[in-house]
């Protein structure tokens, strides 16, 4: 995997960073980042640095998989923010496309694999309806133990199968990933002797795809968790530097740090050229909001992808405000190229594209949109990877995190919590009457001001 920060320096691009205070202010800078982010991490304050090297949570992971998770049709993943844009990014980026609509061969007899994070009514109902609950097992994602979609999900879940199954079998159907001691899941876990899988309490929800949070679904599902851990380990020893231009999370944090408090670019635009890594943006986007935005400052960032954002928003990325950096990620193989026919030569506007393939044209785009950003004098970074599989994952997941507490560093703010959440949900305790909370009084609510 390579950064290539070329278009984010001057003169390549007109809006971007002299090279020389690569080597100076800013290097010097980002080493003290490093250093804190280092104190930290000997504090055991930031443990996903150290999840690569866990083996025997890999291993008993991957033995639940193998046993347990097998015996079912459909697994079913209820969690929110961190607790599930892993499954949902490693599913859509390593399984077969449409997974879910495959049949049991099309799947290699590994279950289908479903995420639910929205405690919304139209998606839940149908899915419960149409799956056969009897084949599916649900698993309980929660490192408190105590968010409120996620434990409503349960209650709607439990009762429907105890309906259908009975009440003595439903523990048959869960298995929950939460905090080793603490919380409400493991006390039900505990009292009813339902399988579990713990969370490190170090790792944070969003730090948590390399946990049993993302790396069981991913193990249920066929995913070569080994791979995974060893490519993100391979990205955390690349990073174990204070040499800026030779830590590629160091320069990504960096050089994006720079772009939001100097430069007026405070909008960083997530952009793969591959339907695989869509779900990736999202992951980021969750990653990069909640852990930065803070204290009055932080970066806002906004997924996108190639080339199906050319026709949306790179309008918007060319003539617009120039507060973005656009992060592309390039794929070089990603199976299949499908070779375009040479139909229709006599018309100029598609002879031109017979003999090329669909990975061609992608990747032209790529290069084309990039181009045309930095001939508007705006700048961009391109990740290259060399497929999408779960070793490139794995990296790509830990570039991203490292990038992260680096950033925060930079920044002066705790990347590792979430103030800024804490008032909607105490809000929301008092509106559904939870003991200790009071409804909200919704200040100001003029029936003019409505129409
Ligand atoms: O990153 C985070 O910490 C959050 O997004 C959490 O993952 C999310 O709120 C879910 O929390 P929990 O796993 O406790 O249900």
């Amino acid at each position: 995997m390579v950064v290539d920060f070329n278009l984010m320096l001057s003169p390549g691009v007109a809006d971007g960073v002299d090279p020389a205070r690569l080597t100076g202010p800013l290097a010097a800078r980002f080493a003290d980042a490093y250093r804190a982010v280092e104190a930290r991490r000997e504090k055991g304050e930031i443990g996903f640095f150290d999840l690569p090297w866990t083996s025997e949570t890999t291993r008993h992971v991957q033995e639940v998989a193998d046993s347990f998770g097998q015996w079912f049709e459909n697994v079913v993943l209820l969690g929110i923010g961190g607790s599930g844009l892993g499954a949902v990014t490693l599913r859509d980026a390593l399984l077969a496309p449409h997974w879910n609509e495959r049949d049991t061969e099309g799947r290699d007899y590994f279950p289908r694999l479903y995420v639910l994070d929205n405690p919304d009514p139209a998606t839940v109902g149908p899915l419960l309806d149409r799956l056969d609950l009897r084949k599916t097992l649900f698993n309980v994602v929660s490192k408190s133990g105590s968010t409120a979609e996620t434990m409503a999900l349960y209650l709607v879940i439990r009762e429907r199968l105890a309906v259908l199954v009975g009440e003595e079998k439903v523990r048959g159907h869960f298995i929950f990933t939460t905090d080793p001691e603490k919380g409400a899941l493991r006390h039900i876990a505990d009292a009813e002797k339902i399988p579990t899988l713990s969370v490190p309490p170090n790792v944070g929800g969003r730090f948590s795809v390399l946990t049993p949070v993302g790396l069981w679904p991913a193990a249920v599902t066929g995913v070569d968790i080994a791979a995974l851990l060893a490519g993100a380990g391979a990205m955390e020893e690349r990073c174990r530097t204070d040499k800026l231009l030779e830590n590629p999370a160091g320069v990504l944090a960096t050089l994006l740090h720079h772009a939001t408090t100097e430069d007026g670019k405070p909008i960083h635009v997530l952009m793969p050229y591959s339907d695989r890594l869509r779900s990736f943006a999202l992951w980021f986007q969750q990653l990069w909001a909640e852990s930065l935005g803070k204290a009055g400052t932080g970066p806002t960032p906004l997924p996108a992808v190639g080339a199906t954002d050319q026709h949306s928003q790179v309008q918007l990325f060319m003539e617009g405000p120039r507060d973005k950096v656009v992060i592309f990620l390039a794929v070089k193989v990603d199976g299949d190229p499908v070779a375009i026919p040479a139909l229709h030569p006599e018309i100029v506007e598609l002879g031109y594209l017979g003999g090329h393939t669909l990975a061609e044209l992608l990747d032209s785009e790529r290069r084309a949109t990039a181009e045309a950003l930095r001939q508007a004098g705006r700048p961009s970074i391109t990740i290259e990877l060399e497929k999408v599989d779960a070793a490139t994952l794995g990296a790509l997941f830990m570039l991203f995190q490292i990038a992260t507490v680096y950033a925060g560093a930079l920044a002066g703010v705790d990347p590792l919590d979430q103030p800024g959440v804490e008032l909607g949900k105490r809000l929301t305790y008092g509106l559904l009457g939870r003991e200790g909370f009071s409804p909200p009084s919704f200040g100001h609510a003029d029936p003019r001001w409505r129409v």
